[in-house]
């Protein structure tokens, strides 16, 4: 079903005067009144977020969608199959890391009193967040578990699984954007609040971006409460790369999606067929980048836009950064959000970190 129905008014042309540095480097021409970069032809009215992000990303160069959006119902289920590749090394290094130092885990959370109360971030289908729940409740603490994400499908998985699995388990899980959802983290009943935010799903923002983010956490947190966020660590450039280019074609098919989704959402025509994944991976900036790449000149149009894009023959559009960290920036991302390291959990082929923070009082 279509959803858009967006009334789009009065096209407004803006003035450029400056250039607008984009997550990659590279840069386009920007509105100096608001610093953003500038489209070329503005509908200001009820368009939808989505909507209002795709004609931003179509309209600049070079082109660019935002991750955040491959998680509808289909993007949900591909990234679940994602996550048992055997090129996706990540899912693995972080179970291994939950397995094997739960306890660890368990003390540096639980603090003495064994009481405090779970949100995760983002939490897709609670996979390997259920290994540690299992281990809190069998060690007797008193802990209740909110996940949050913006896909109903993986807050669905992930509830059968838990009430399953912990039917005497405190859960409220929550649809929605955790972006939009942070002032009501701020709950003063006293008991301590663990952040989860796993799968390096940091490594999809920019470095700015995750600083923002990062001290706008540290401003709902209590000086008690704790996060713990899963980093991806710099590692042979093969491993990595491998990573975001399965041989099963399953990340070009979760990239892809995208447009299905813009397809049926904002009434676009992509033709799949006329684009190809690309995925590559920088060891000097330590980032995979992903791309879609159209095959051939093309016109696609989007009518809840009203819009018409052109793409050259082998032009590309930016899918997603996934970064990948040395330890020295995990430190430094730490220190310059108001927090300080905990302690710090590898797997044992030190591809990964969980790094548990405590806000700087
Ligand atoms: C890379 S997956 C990681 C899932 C899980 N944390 C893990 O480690 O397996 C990213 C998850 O974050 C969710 N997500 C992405 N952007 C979000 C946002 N702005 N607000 C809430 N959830 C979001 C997605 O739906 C997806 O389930």
């Amino acid at each position: 079903m279509a959803i858009y129905g967006n009334k789009i008014s009065p096209v407004r042309t803006t003035c450029v005067s400056g250039w607008h540095e984009h997550k990659d480097g590279t840069t386009s021409p920007m509105n100096n009144a608001t610093g953003r970069p500038l489209m070329q032809a503005v509908p200001t009215t009820e368009l939808t977020q989505f909507a209002e992000d795709v004609l931003a990303g179509l309209s600049t160069t070079p082109k660019s969608l935002s991750s955040k959006y491959f998680y509808d119902d289909e993007g949900s289920r591909l990234f679940q199959e994602i996550m048992k590749l055997p090129e996706y090394y990540l899912t693995g290094c972080e179970f291994d890391i939950f397995s094997t130092q739960t306890e660890a885990i368990y003390r540096a959370f639980a603090n003495g009193d064994g009481k405090f109360d779970l949100i995760e971030l983002g939490a897709g289908d609670g996979t390997k967040t259920a290994v540690l729940v299992d281990h809190f409740l069998k060690a007797g603490a008193d802990i209740s578990y909110s996940p949050i994400d913006i896909s109903q499908e993986a807050l669905d998985a992930l509830t059968e699984k838990f009430n399953a699995e912990f039917p005497t388990l405190k859960m409220s899980a929550r649809n929605g954007d955790y972006f939009q959802i942070l002032d009501s983290l701020r709950i003063g009943d006293g008991r301590r609040k663990v952040l989860l935010f796993l799968g390096s799903n940091i490594g999809n923002f920019s470095r700015e971006q995750s600083v923002a983010f990062f001290r706008s956490l540290r401003e709902v947190m209590s000086d008690d409460d704790l996060l713990f966020i899963g980093f991806d660590l710099q590692k042979d450039p093969h491993v990595i790369a491998n990573a975001y280019d399965d041989a099963a074609d399953v990340t070009a098919k979760f990239n892809l999606n995208l447009l299905t989704r813009i397809n049926r959402e904002l009434g676009g025509n992509f033709n799949l067929g006329k684009f190809t994944h690309y995925a590559n991976y920088r060891p000097v900036e330590g980032s995979a980048r992903s791309f879609l790449v159209s095959r051939e000149k093309q016109t696609v149009r989007i009518d809840a836009l009203d819009r018409e894009f052109e793409f050259d023959q082998w032009e590309a559009v930016f899918m997603e950064i996934s970064q990948k960290y040395s330890l020295r920036m995990i430190e430094e991302l730490a220190s310059e959000s108001g927090f300080q390291i905990k302690q710090n959990f590898f797997d044992s082929r030190n591809y990964y970190c969980d790094s548990l923070w405590r806000a700087i009082r």
